[in-house]
């Protein structure tokens, strides 16, 4: 895809999507909040009204009355079902502008055996596959047990997880399984939900009595994706933080992430009255995934003693490995195809811009390894520790010195193996 209009497209997509969850996510907190406070009714209720309440908004006061049925359908029903749907569409466009349509080194290690094609084909077939799944659990007698089948989706999350860094770059992995986690989400909406509510009014439409269990069904499966709305929340901006997907056992990370995300909502609803073994199981959970995100290797140049003693590295030596392994896309004008910009403008041009750039070309060629992009430009273990080194050791943009280059320092891969 052109550079150009896959940005344009990237950004009109992602401004709908980011709208779209808003309204969707919105909702979903709105709802489960409602009724949670209807269920606390403060007055009989007559009828079939399940509870009411009121509320202060906007210069004005709404009183809210849930019943479990009707009498006559109303013209004017709102349905509450296109967030989740734009939500779902938008998302999978995106999934499509970049990684599918982006360069194969958006979804695979330069190493991997796999072609492009099937990268896209098990990443379409792994969202079918794990819904499917997931529908499935729904129909066993599990659904009966929250905290089963709970444990038995977090058994099989964390399954996909490492099925993904398997297969994808662990950031295309994290993305994979929070568009598994959305699919399966907006599919409750569309096979579920959406479909209970309508027999519900079909029911009382023909004057025959309405069978409410396809209401307490719509409600089970609306709770599910409820809890699921901050681990998919997780995995949408996880591919800012490369400590964590860059994790060597990033599977872990984020399954414990989608923990305590769940945690989080947990606490959000029962507050006062949320079991104190699930907030410790959530704060473990948090402390887990923060020690093992913690690098070996210090951030700041200088701090780690192993790297800063190692013989010294002159920038004639960095400077060579950047230029091999990172310029072709971090300069001002990227000769990799697939970009026509400098990624997130960071430009490795200039020895003031390497020197800007210190800390976290640590971070992302040394610890994380999470750069170059899928490795395409084939940077070698023993560049890295150089490089690490020369930051360790300060940095130093001014003193050139020698290159001294490992062996397989060889020319970069052909620009070709980047293009889309
Ligand atoms: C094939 C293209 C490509 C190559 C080669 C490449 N990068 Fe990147 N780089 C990207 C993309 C895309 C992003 C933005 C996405 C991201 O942050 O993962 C990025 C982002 C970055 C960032 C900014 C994000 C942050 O965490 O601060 C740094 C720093 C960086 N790269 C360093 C490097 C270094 C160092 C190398 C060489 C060892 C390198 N890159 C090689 C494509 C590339």
């Amino acid at each position: 895809m052109d550079p150009w209009v896959q940005e344009w497209a990237n950004l009109a997509v992602r401004w709908a999507h980011v709208l779209a969850g808003i309204l969707w996510i919105g909702d979903s907190f709105l709802f489960i909040w409602l009724d949670a406070r209807l269920s606390e009714p403060r007055r009989p209720l007559e009828g079939d009204v399940v509870g009411e309440m009121r509320m202060a908004h906007g210069g004005g006061f709404y009183e809210v009355v849930k019943r479990r049925s009707l009498t006559e359908i109303p013209p004017d029903l709102a349905w509450f079902k296109w967030e989740s749907y734009s939500t779902w569409i938008t998302g999978f466009l995106l999934l499509i502008i970049v990684y599918w349509a982006g360069g194969r080194a958006m979804l695979l290690d330069a190493a991997s055996p796999l072609s492009h094609g099937a990268a896209v084909g098990i990443g379409l077939g792994g969202l079918a596959l794990g819904t499917a799944v997931y529908h499935a659990l729904c129909r066993t007698p599990l659904i009966r047990d929250p905290r089963a089948f709970g444990a038995v989706g977090l058994a099989l999350l964390l399954a996909v997880a490492w099925g993904s860094t398997q297969v994808f770059t662990p950031r295309a992995a994290f993305i994979q399984v929070g568009a598994l986690l959305g699919t399966v989400m907006a599919s409750n909406v569309f096979f579920v939900i959406i479909p209970a509510q309508a027999h519900m009014l079909a029911s009382t439409a023909a004057g025959t009595p309405v069978d409410t269990s396809y209401g307490a069904r719509a409600k089970q499966r609306s709770v599910h994706n409820h809890y699921l709305t901050l681990p998919v929340l997780f995995t949408m901006v996880s591919n800012h933080f490369p400590s964590l997907y860059g994790n060597a056992t990033p599977w872990l990370v984020l399954a414990l992430v989608v923990v305590v995300g769940v945690g989080v909502k947990y606490a959000m609803n029962f507050r006062g009255r949320s079991h104190p073994l699930a907030l410790g199981g959530t704060a473990a959970a948090l402390v887990a995934v923060m020690a093992m995100t913690r690098p070996a290797v210090p951030a700041s140049p200088g701090v780690d003693a192993a790297l800063a003693a190692s013989p010294p590295v002159s920038f004639a030596t960095a400077d060579a490995i950047l230029r091999a392994r990172c310029v072709s896309c971090h300069a001002a004008a990227p000769t990799d195809p697939a970009f026509a910009a400098p990624p997130l403008g960071v430009v490795l041009d200039s020895p003031e811009q390497v020197r800007a750039h210190a800390d976290r070309i640590a971070v992302r060629a040394v610890q994380t390894r999470t750069m170059p992009l899928g490795n395409l430009t084939g940077m070698t273990d023993a560049e890295r520790a150089l490089l690490g080194a020369w930051i360790a050791q300060g940095a130093d943009t001014s003193a050139p010195g020698p290159a001294r280059l490992p062996p397989a320092a060889a020319p970069m891969a052909s620009p070709e193996a980047a293009s889309p």
